[in-house]
């Protein structure tokens, strides 16, 4: 008999140690992408806004600001107030929708795509 309340409590016990050490919301990974990766405004950063309406479902012309779509993107967010090249984690084109932002909860980047953007930032945020 003694045995088996130890047994339960033991088990008991990695019940709840175990719950302790599993994190079971894994929070999205942002990857870091190595700095001699060059990232292409045009051919990585703006899909992200325009692809299947991403962003653009609410950042359109006349719509929300930042303006997102292909032509205007850029232009729209080339300012202080969006894009920080002394603090690039605190750009707001980066931080407003950052994986996990609770200010913007209309959408967040996907982990790969806030490492783009931030990427893309540090790198001096050129229309290339
Ligand atoms: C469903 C509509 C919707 C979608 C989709 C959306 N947004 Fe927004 N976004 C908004 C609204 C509305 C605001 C205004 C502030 C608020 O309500 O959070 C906003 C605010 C922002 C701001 C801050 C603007 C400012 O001047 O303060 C940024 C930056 C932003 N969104 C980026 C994005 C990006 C990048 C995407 C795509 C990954 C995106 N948004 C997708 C609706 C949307």
């Amino acid at each position: 008999m003694k045995k088996l309340v130890f047994a339960g409590s033991v088990f008991i016990m990695m019940l709840v140690l175990g719950g302790c050490i599993y994190d079971w919301v894994v929070p999205p990974e942002v990857p870091e992408i190595p700095d001699d990766v060059g990232i292409s405004f045009v051919n990585e950063i703006l899909p992200i806004f325009t692809t299947g309406n991403n962003c653009t479902a609410c950042h359109r012309t006349g719509g929300q600001m930042p303006d997102l779509t292909e032509n205007n993107a850029f232009n729209s967010i080339n300012s202080a107030k969006y894009i920080n090249l002394t603090q690039p984690e605190e750009s707001l084109i980066y931080k407003n929708p950052a994986p996990n932002s609770s200010t913007h909860r209309h959408k967040v980047y996907s982990g790969q795509q806030a490492a783009l953007i931030l990427a893309w930032i540090k790198q001096g945020a050129k229309n290339n």
